[in-house]
């Protein structure tokens, strides 16, 4: 018996896009399909020319079309779409996920947390990078925004460098470890300085809210850039769902920066999730512990916090000061995945339980759209 097209169109409906994560059925990326005895001839079409994934695209095809009876050999073109392909590829991505508004591409069940902290230096971008990992490890869908336009890291730490492709002004944003990404590092050439005034830093977020194709995430992390300026204003405009995590070492004197950075919260309306130590107590070989920045700072900040927002701040937990952990994000692989087994490795596995518990728990959490100023 000869396969039938709609045989090889079942068999074809379980290649996915690897950047957008969808069915190629589903896309309007199979342009043909016939059979003649055992030869099937099938035109895919890649989203733009130069597609860095068309090998991993057409080895995908290939094995799917092969494992159906009677198919005998795969004849595959592989070609590009129109300019009119391409815009009503973008309208459909734009259009077929959940519910969003129509100036941002993030759903509105995704809990979205801003990594923040007065400043600088005290690991938000480990941090985003390790929760991002951890999360995407335990099966939920995860983003990152780098917000830190000046001084991306997110980059390195992820190990991406390629850049996101583009769909008639949507970009797709690159996957790394599960997760996907988007930073300002891709647009720049080698390792040029970004020097802009502050609007072009909030024109920067905006095209990351609503020009990225974001799909349907349940986490949206924001490495935010030190200190409660632009940025941090920027994004409670953009994203009012946006919830502050406060990064804060176990120094009292950064603590009582962590708490401005919380305080700022109160201005702008903004949550606070929780607060998160980071660089806590380092364990030596022989088991004794130092605590090299002191002690006490991020359940001081919770405290303080809970106090100065009128409501429950919790302390979610510690990360211990660790060498390994500072290698890992120059290596581009966050240490939860590299040595899970680690101190740092639990700590953060620890946080990220407790970031999905809260995740999952969308009773009685706000759907309304607020206002966006400016
Ligand atoms: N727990 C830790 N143990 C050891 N090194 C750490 C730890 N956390 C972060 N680091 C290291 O400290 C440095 C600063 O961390 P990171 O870049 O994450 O901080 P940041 O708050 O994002 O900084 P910035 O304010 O510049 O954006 C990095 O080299 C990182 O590898
Ligand atoms: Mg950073």
């Amino acid at each position: 018996m000869d396969a039938t097209v709609d045989q090889i169109r079942d068999a074809l409906r379980t290649v996915r896009d690897p950047e957008i994560g969808r069915p190629i059925t589903d896309l309007g990326m199979v342009r043909s399909v016939s059979v003649r005895g055992g030869i099937v001839d099938i035109v895919v079409l890649l989203t733009i020319a130069g597609c860095p994934l068309r090998e991993r695209i057409t080895d995908d095809v290939r094995d799917a079309v092969r494992t159906v009876p009677g198919v005998t050999d795969v004849r595959l073109t592989m070609d590009v779409m129109t300019d009119a392909e391409r815009s009503s590829l973008r309208s459909q991505l734009q259009s077929g996920t959940a519910q969003r508004s129509a100036a941002s591409q993030i759903g509105l069940t995704t809990r979205v947390y801003a990594v923040a902290s007065g400043k600088g230096g005290v690991g938000k971008s480990t941090i985003t990078v390790n929760l991002a990992a951890a999360l995407a490890g335990g099966g939920m869908r995860v983003g990152i925004i780098d917000a830190d336009i000046y001084g991306f890291s997110i980059p390195r730490m992820m190990g991406v460098g390629s850049r996101p492709t583009q769909i008639d002004g949507m970009l797709i944003p690159p996957m790394a470890h599960g997760v996907k990404v988007i930073s300002a590092g891709m647009f720049v050439v080698g390792n040029a300085a970004i020097v802009w005034r502050g609007p072009m830093l909030h024109r920067a977020l905006q095209q990351f809210v609503s020009d990225v194709y974001w799909g349907d995430l349940d986490v949206l992390l924001l490495d935010l850039p030190p200190g409660t300026g632009d940025m941090a204003l920027s994004t409670a405009q953009l994203i009012p769902s946006a919830e502050l995590l406060v990064v804060t070492t176990p120094q009292l004197a950064a603590a009582e920066v962590a708490e401005r950075a919380g305080s700022m919260a109160n201005q702008t309306h903004q949550r606070v999730a929780g607060v998160i130590e980071n660089m806590t107590a380092m364990t030596l070989p022989d088991g004794s512990r130092i605590d090299v920045f002191g002690s006490g700072g991020g359940v001081a900040v919770a405290h303080s916090l809970s106090r100065l927002t009128d409501s429950p701040v919790p302390f979610l937990g510690d990360v211990p000061l660790s060498p390994d952990l500072c290698r890992a994000g120059d290596a581009g692989v966050p240490i939860v995945l590299s040595a899970p087994e680690s101190l740092a490795g639990q700590a953060f596995t620890a946080l990220a339980r407790k970031l999905e518990a809260r995740a999952r728990s969308l009773v009685g959490r706000s759907l309304t759209v607020l206002p966006v100023a400016g």
